[in-house]
Formats: C-alpha cells, structure tokens, sequence
C-alpha cells in the first residue's frame, strides 16, 4: 500500500498496479450510501479559487464520517503576512487527520509536508501538478476502456500553463497511454508529439481531454488570442464529429463555453465532463480512505 500515512503531492513514480485498488475502491461507492465510519477532521486550505476539486473534497471527507474545517483564506493571517507553512503548521496542531492544500506556486508542498505531523493532500500547485484531477481523469478513462494501456490521449489547449495538463502526461504515460498534445505553445520539455492540425489530432485519439486557457497564469509574452485560438483549436460541433464513435472527450472545468468548446459540441454524446465530476468524489473517498488507513468494503 504505497498511500498509507503518506502524503499525495505527485503522480511521479506512480504505476498502474499503485492504482488498481483505488480505483476498484472507487468503483464500489455508491455516493447516496455515506459510510460514516471516521471521527475526525479534514482540514481544508484553498488560496487559489474552486468549485469542483474543493467541494468534492469536502463531499468526500463527508461521505467518510470526517468534518470539515475549510479556512477562509481571504479572511484569514495569509493577509497579514503569515506563510503558507506557517499557518499550514498552525493548523497541524490543532490535530485534523489530514490537510488538503490548493495554492498559488512559490511555497512547495514537498517541502511543508515534511514538517506537518497530519500528512497532506494537493488539491493543485501553481502550474506545477495537480495529482488527484490526474487521477480521477485516468479513473473516468479507466471505467470506460477497462485499461489505460496503448491509448491514445490527445491533450488540447493551454497545455503549457495547465497543471492539469502536466500532472495527466505524467501519469497517463506511466500508465502505459500514448499521450500528444495540440497547443498554440511548444512545450518541448514533456517530449510528447505535437499535433500541428486539431483535426489530424481528433481522428488519432480515443481521449480527448480540452483545457481552459490559464489566463491567470500567462505573462504578457504568452497571451493567447482568442479569435485566433477559437479558429486554430476550440472544439466545435463539426470538429467534434472527427472523434471516433467510441472516443470521449475530457474537461477538467472550469469550462469557458464558446472559447475552448462550443455549447453543442459539449452536448455529444461523447462528452464525459459531468462524469467526471462525480467520479472526482469517488476517487478522492478512495484515496483518502487509502491514506487514513480504512477499508471501504
Ligand atoms: C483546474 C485547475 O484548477 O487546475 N480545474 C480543476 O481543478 N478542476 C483547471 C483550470 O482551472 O482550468
């Protein structure tokens, strides 16, 4: 069991036998049917916005028993100075059963969990990796395809900026995917192919997962124009049609409707981005489950 006590900042290293038992954990909750069973508290630090990643943690911690202190970062010491690592510690002692942290980059969660007796969930990291948005997109493939191996995953968008993005490559690569990319930017670094035409790209793939541009995250040298994007890349109700009948396609959401994907395209059939909200709670239940040492069944 590679996550007992342990703290979960990365999808490095992590392989496809490491994830089965999350997964078949993952596939048996029935989200209607809490199971209760922990005492205790999820301590919850979010310093960049959410909706999805931040609720369906509190949604797990629920489902497992746990309460839930959620600071509220605007209001909180962050604004007086104080450290993320101080008030991460500050925290530590009041003694929740687990910490999960989203925050904006500078401070590194790999150093501040070493220091924290509770260990520690990354809920995103600056444009770094966000490692359990990877792990419920390869669930949501997995539950589809039976298996990540040999297929083809194509990653369309602001792949540079995403976090999402880097944390998938990472893992769905381990996981024995074929993963390319379809960008305005170059992204050497990742040494994954890169689509010139979106369409070429489309007609290769079985998973297609589409990000927002991180507009948050670009410099003035690398602003994206959207007219020029929407022409290049954003998926249509015509382009959509190029995916194989069995394809899916993939949004970590936020979705900015008409940018990156258009209103009907998002209404294909294909389109698994709802599916994937909900299996982000079983996943998260499962991991943490995992990590507080509880057996599901
Ligand atoms: C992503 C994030 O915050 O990195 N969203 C998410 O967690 N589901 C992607 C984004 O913000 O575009």
């Amino acid at each position: 069991m590679p996550f007992k006590g342990k703290s979960f900042l990365t999808v490095k290293g992590l392989k496809t036998q490491d994830l089965e038992p999350i997964f078949k954990s993952a596939l048996q909750v029935d989200l209607k049917k809490p199971m209760g069973d922990l005492r205790g508290v999820a301590s919850l630090v979010f310093t960049e916005s959410s909706t999805r990643t931040c609720s369906s943690f509190e949604f797990a911690s629920h489902w497992l028993g746990l309460s839930v202190v959620k600071l509220n970062t605007s209001a909180s010491s962050l604004n007086k100075g104080e450290t993320l690592s101080d008030t991460l510690l500050n925290l530590d002692a009041m003694e929740p059963l687990v910490h999960v942290v989203r925050h904006g980059g500078g401070e590194r969660l790999s150093e501040i969990a070493p220091l924290l007796k509770s260990p520690v969930i990354s809920g995103g990291e600056g444009s770094e990796e966000h490692p359990t948005q990877a792990l419920l997109d390869a669930f949501t493939i997995y539950k589809e395809f039976g298996s990540i191996e040999g297929l083809r995953i194509i990653i369309v968008g602001d792949v540079f900026h995403s976090r999402v993005a880097r944390s998938n490559i990472i893992l769905l690569q381990q996981m024995g995917a074929q993963v390319a990319y379809a960008s305005p930017q170059n992204i050497d670094t990742h040494g994954i192919e890169r689509f010139e035409k979106i369409e070429d790209a489309l007609r290769w793939a079985d998973v297609c997962m589409v990000l927002r541009i991180q507009h948050e995250r670009h410099s003035k040298n690398t602003t994206i124009g959207i007219s020029e994007y929407t022409k290049q890349y954003q998926i249509n109700f015509e382009r959509i049609q190029l995916l194989e009948k069995n394809s899916i396609l993939l949004h970590p959401g936020p979705v900015n409707r008409e940018v990156e994907i258009t209103s009907e395209a998002l209404g294909d059939g294909r389109v698994r981005v709802l599916d994937q909200v909900k299996n982000g709670v079983c996943v998260r239940i499962a991991l943490m489950a995992e990590i507080l040492g509880v057996k599901l069944q």
